[in-house]
């Protein structure tokens, strides 16, 4: 007679567990902001900060010895305009905290490559009226990642949603003597509500419309699968499903079919959630996080972005 609950004990529960999750596994993201001088709370996501050019290596230093592997990069620059011209400044927010990180720590730094927080407009590409333009934002970012990749990023991650342009990252970058940096694409990027919180984060809110011209239907899976494959096709190293908890089963389907690095960004919402449920007592936040955490390593993840990769390492690891 079979008896499910035998294996349930301690000891042999714990051995017989099917997934393994580690600090190992997770990224942090982290905004820096070239107008302040001291780290400020984001009031969008409890916990979170903005850090300053001057804070961020310590941050970094501080998730290093604290066994954080990697880290997610994202700029708020002092200035905007209709190119996102500040995205792709040798000397701009994003190049400067690299810079400034890998001074002083061998943490991983992944850089976020898109335009949203450099244009004034707040869209991922040129716009021309209210048209988000595409092909004509594709040189834009081999620019940019070029600048990120000479600041010492030591992987890019175009978050844009534009076609074509991991292909034009990659010439660009092979072109510049970066034939060895590797591409993690945000391939799967669905048009969420969730990244309500973030757009506060990042002040990359957009003027007018929104981002359904490039980001993708929650109502579809194939088409993520087709994103995917493009993606690979044009040199992706690593690929993403984004965000995380609305979307396993395309995270489980993109890993199972294509046997890629699989990421899965859990983004600025889930993360909200979760803390504001917890600060009303209604959610116990450790033990909250740590099952979204393990259900998107059980659902096919090899990497997960998470707001809460630090606080994993503090709370569970040494
Ligand atoms: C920018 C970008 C966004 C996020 C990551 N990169 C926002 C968006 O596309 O509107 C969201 C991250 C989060 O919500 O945590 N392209």
């Amino acid at each position: 007679m079979r008896r499910m609950r035998r294996l349930r004990v301690p000891g042999i529960r714990e051995m017989v567990s099917e997934t393994d999750l580690g600090i190992q596994n997770l990224v942090q993201p982290i905004f820096v902001d070239e107008r302040i001088t001291e780290p400020r709370m984001i009031e969008s996501m409890p916990g979170q900060y903005h850090q300053s050019i001057e804070s961020v290596a310590a941050e970094a230093g501080a998730l290093e010895d604290l066994g954080v592997p990697a880290v997610l990069l994202f700029g708020l620059p002092s200035t905007k305009d209709e190119m996102g011209s500040a995205a792709a400044d040798p000397d701009g927010v994003i190049q400067k905290a690299v810079r400034a990180i890998k001074e002083c720590t061998s943490l991983l730094v992944i850089t976020d490559l898109c335009l949203c927080e450099y244009t004034s407009h707040g869209h991922c590409g040129l716009v021309r009226g209210e048209r988000v333009l595409n092909d004509e934002t594709l040189p834009l970012l081999g620019e940019v990642a070029v600048s990120q990749a000479q600041a010492g990023a030591d992987i890019v991650a175009p978050s844009g949603m534009m076609d074509h342009m991991v292909r034009a990252i990659r010439t660009s970058l092979d072109w510049e003597g970066f034939a060895d940096t590797p591409i993690l694409s945000y391939s799967a990027k669905y048009a969420s509500t969730f990244y309500g919180p973030f757009r506060e984060a990042a002040q990359s809110g957009f003027a007018f419309g929104d981002r359904r011209g490039y980001q993708m239907d929650p109502a579809n899976f194939a088409e993520a699968l087709w994103e995917v494959q493009l993606d690979i096709e044009e040199g992706a190293d690593m690929v993403m499903v984004k965000p995380a908890m609305p979307y396993l089963d395309v995270l489980r389907a993109v890993k199972e079919m294509f046997g890629m690095p699989t990421a899965a960004y859990q983004v600025s919402g889930e993360y909200s959630m979760i803390q504001a449920a917890a600060e009303r007592g209604w959610l116990d936040e450790r033990a909250a996080f740590l099952e979204s955490l393990m259900c998107i390593k059980r659902a096919g993840a090899d990497m997960i972005i998470t707001y809460w990769a630090k606080e994993y390492a503090r709370q569970c690891e040494g």
